[in-house]
């Protein structure tokens, strides 16, 4: 694996400039400290883009996309992080050095980095495997042969064979130097009864899963057995790197057709996906045999806003589908539908047409989701009045759950057109739904409240009866691993949505003032005191009182602002800073002086105009240096090649919300950043309460439990209960504890 060396991506980094940047795709205009213009990554009028050249970031204020530099690339060409960051050198000039990783370098990575390599190394092995051995070819090959997919879509999706033996891929990778542990995580791999590894894909021909970004996160295997023994396909396991719910099997070879035609077309199978894509039609995705989720939704819907759902048409399948129509139109999507011709799927059919064929089909045959229903629902029924009711309700409930008005609108004079019911009727009728709906949002709502209240777990997710069992797990596999302790995961996640605004605050400050100063601590008892900053402080306090962040985001994030502000890198970086203003501090000082002395004469003014020229010139220094401190962390986790954590940093630090700040000699309006030493320890006694809160939650609902199941143990009841006054005591004390332990900020002289 070879890897772009730190000093280039920093490089690339520091010479980016966002302005530069953005202007070779979007027209900017100066507005005040930023710069504006027309969004690229979604249709409007009035400009909501906002560009801060201080900041080194953008963001639509409409959309909300954007980020830095790299980011804004990314999203807006699609592309990885590394090939962001060889766009940006390549517009740059700079030269790119890159290195073949050291062994050492291999370990460092993180886990998730080492599952997506040993996942990149399985599929180049399977590609090989089809290819270049007898087995791959005679077997493999020829199946995808027989099946008319050609050598351009088997390089295309990176299609590949896993040879039936017990364990090829592992020994290889063995011998490759990949460790045991994430062919395990990834699910390649296998450990039987007996103890041995074994293969999961064996003897199957294989379909990679890749991310929008093109990193391999799963596979499909498909049997070529034809029995009905095995499964006929085995997907690897959900894992760190694989939520399934949140990806599209082929989004990655269409999302720019689907930018280009803006519509994406949703089938059922690997093969569909494949096919059509062969025929010329590449803006298809499928959700691989589940039933649509709204993870997989949101994806589409970064892309456009037009999606066309084709089913084959078996009316039984139908049915059950149905429920995806009203979860895309949900999301705001305009959903059209398309039955294939009787007998056919997406595959059967694109093998069996021209690509012309296919266009025009395509084109021809497309319904809105009210004609399609009012098909499907009323169809071989004549004109019977009962299944025109069903019908209407069924399609009003549709079209009830469309968030905008105007759409709902429009849909409900279609379907007055095609029922023959008139538009007031129709539109009662969805008010109605839509109240209905509401109200028993509003009471879910509070029932959950409710339940948290009493302590007790929130009610199980309703099982979604449409579901097809698809991917039976490979019988050899015991499923020890799936029984997770589920009273401990209930709590632990609503513990994590409950703390969730509080994890959240906290984390925003050491993100977007992680390295500034907070406050002075004492050294010694002879009066010595040294600065510590934002982060510092968090962690300390955080330490003290062993407190991880519930959220795995937030956590990363803050242990990156930590790691960033304590490494000796920081502290250099700092040195070299304060040198450079200190010198443009002193030639302003001795230009000043020269000018005072040169339009002055009378000694007390010279000396009075001196004193002032210092002391502005010391705050700017002192303005200088906070910026520059202040921008710190933030900068380094906007360019940090963690998804998430750019994510979360660029949403962090482009609220709003903040006062722009206005340094004068007269006014001062301050902002967050002069009340940091009051904001940031409110943070943390705000987390801390709301972790004792907590705490009692629980204990409560242990003293429910105790009543009900033992109420003649009082001896544990009793316990539990001065538990819960120890607890609430406990909240008093953390505000008065937490007033001591903080000093008071330093006074700028
Ligand atoms: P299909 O049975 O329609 O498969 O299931 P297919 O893709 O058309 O495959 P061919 O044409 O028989 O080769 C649709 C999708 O459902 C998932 C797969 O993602 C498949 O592509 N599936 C199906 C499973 O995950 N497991 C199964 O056992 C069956
Ligand atoms: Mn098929």
């Amino acid at each position: 694996m070879r890897r772009i060396d730190r000093e280039t991506v920093q490089k690339i980094l520091d010479t980016a400039d966002i302005v530069e940047v953005v202007s070779d795709f979007v027209h900017l205009k100066r507005r005040g400290a930023n710069y504006i213009g027309l969004c690229p990554f979604h249709n409007e009028r009035t400009p909501s883009f906002s560009v801060s050249k201080s900041k080194g970031i953008c963001k639509c204020f409409s959309c909300g996309k954007g980020g830095s530099p790299v980011n804004f690339i990314m999203e807006l060409e699609q592309m990885s992080y590394n090939e962001a960051l060889r766009y940006l050198a390549k517009k740059y000039h700079i030269e790119i050095q890159e290195h073949e990783m050291s062994e050492q370098e291999r370990e460092e990575i993180s886990t998730r980095e080492s599952m997506l390599s040993v996942n990149e190394f399985a599929m180049r092995h399977f590609e090989h495997l089809l290819t270049d051995t007898d087995d791959g070819r005679d077997i493999g090959l020829s199946y995808f042969r027989e099946r008319g997919i050609s050598d351009a879509m088997i390089k295309r999706f990176h299609l590949g064979y896993s040879l039936d033996k017990r364990d090829d891929l592992f020994q290889t990778a063995i011998n490759k130097g990949f460790s045991e542990k994430y062919l395990l995580d990834t699910g390649l791999c296998y450990r039987t009864e007996r103890g041995t590894m074994q293969d999961r894909f064996r003897g199957r021909v294989i379909y990679p899963v890749f991310t929008v970004s093109g990193k391999v996160i799963a596979f499909g295997g498909r049997t070529l057995r034809k029995d009905k023994e095995v499964a006929k396909y085995v997907n690897s396991p959900e894992s760190s790197v694989y939520k399934k719910s949140n990806e599209l099997y082929g989004l990655y070879q269409a999302k720019q057709a689907i930018v280009k035609k803006d519509k994406c077309i949703l089938v059922e199978g690997y093969m569909d996906v494949i096919s059509m894509h062969q025929s010329g039609v590449e803006n298809v995705v499928a959700s691989s045999g589940t039933s649509l989720t709204e993870g997989q939704i949101r994806l589409i819907h970064r892309f456009t806003e037009n999606v066309t759902v084709i089913y084959d048409s078996d009316p039984a399948g139908i049915k059950a589908s149905l429920r995806g129509i009203d979860l895309l139109l949900a999301e705001g999507l305009n959903v059209k539908v398309m039955l294939l011709p009787e007998g056919d799927d997406p595959d059967s059919f694109a093998q069996s047409h021209t690509s012309s064929e296919v266009e025009a089909y395509l084109s021809e045959n497309e319904q809105d989701f009210i004609a399609f229903k009012t098909h499907i629902l009323t169809d071989g029924l004549g004109n019977d009045p009962v299944a025109r009711s069903k019908a209407i309700q069924n399609i009003v409930r549709s079209i009830s759950v469309i968030p905008d008005q105007i759409t709902r609108t429009v849909y409900i004079a279609e379907c007055s057109r095609v029922m023959g019911i008139s538009e007031k009727v129709l539109t009662l009728q969805v008010a109605k739904y839509i109240t209905e709906r509401q109200e028993r949002d509003a009471n879910d709502a509070m029932r959950r409240r409710n339940r948290m209240e009493a302590g007790l777990p929130p009610e199980a997710a309703p099982i979604d009866s449409h579901e097809p069992p698809v991917d039976i797990a490979d019988p050899q596999t015991p499923s020890v691993s799936q029984v997770v302790d589920n009273n401990d995961s209930i709590r632990r996640r609503k513990r994590m949505e409950y703390l969730a605004p509080y994890e959240r605050e906290l984390v925003r400050y050491a993100v977007r003032y992680g390295a500034s100063y907070l406050c002075d601590v004492a050294t010694d008892d002879q009066g010595n005191v040294r600065e510590m900053s934002v982060v510092e402080y968090l962690r300390q306090e955080l330490d003290v009182d062993d407190i991880t962040m519930y959220n795995p985001a937030y956590a990363e994030a803050l242990d990156l602002a930590y790691d960033i502000t304590m490494s000796p890198t920081f502290g250099a970086d700092m040195q070299a800073h304060r040198q450079v203003e200190e010198t443009k501090r002193s030639n302003a000082i001795a230009e000043g002086i020269e000018e005072i002395r040169r339009t002055t004469d009378d000694f007390q003014s010279i000396e009075r105009k001196e004193t002032e020229l210092h002391a502005r010139e010391d705050a700017v220094y002192a303005a200088a240096l906070d910026d520059f401190r202040e921008h710190y962390v933030s900068r380094a986790l906007l360019s940090c090649d963690r998804d998430n954590v750019r994510r979360l940093a660029t949403d962090m630090i482009s609220s709003r919300h903040q006062l722009s700040k206005i340094h004068t000699k007269y006014s001062h309006i301050q902002t967050e950043r002069d009340r940091l030493a009051e904001l940031v320890p409110l943070a943390v006694y705000n987390l801390k309460c709301a972790l004792v809160e907590c705490d009692i939650i629980d204990v409560n609902s242990e003293i429910k439990e105790a009543y009900s199941t033992h109420s003649d143990d009082l001896d544990l009841i009793r316990k539990l209960m001065i538990r819960v006054a120890e607890l609430n005591s406990l909240k008093k004390e953390l505000a008065k504890y937490l007033g001591e332990r903080i000093l008071s900020p330093r006074i700028r002289r």
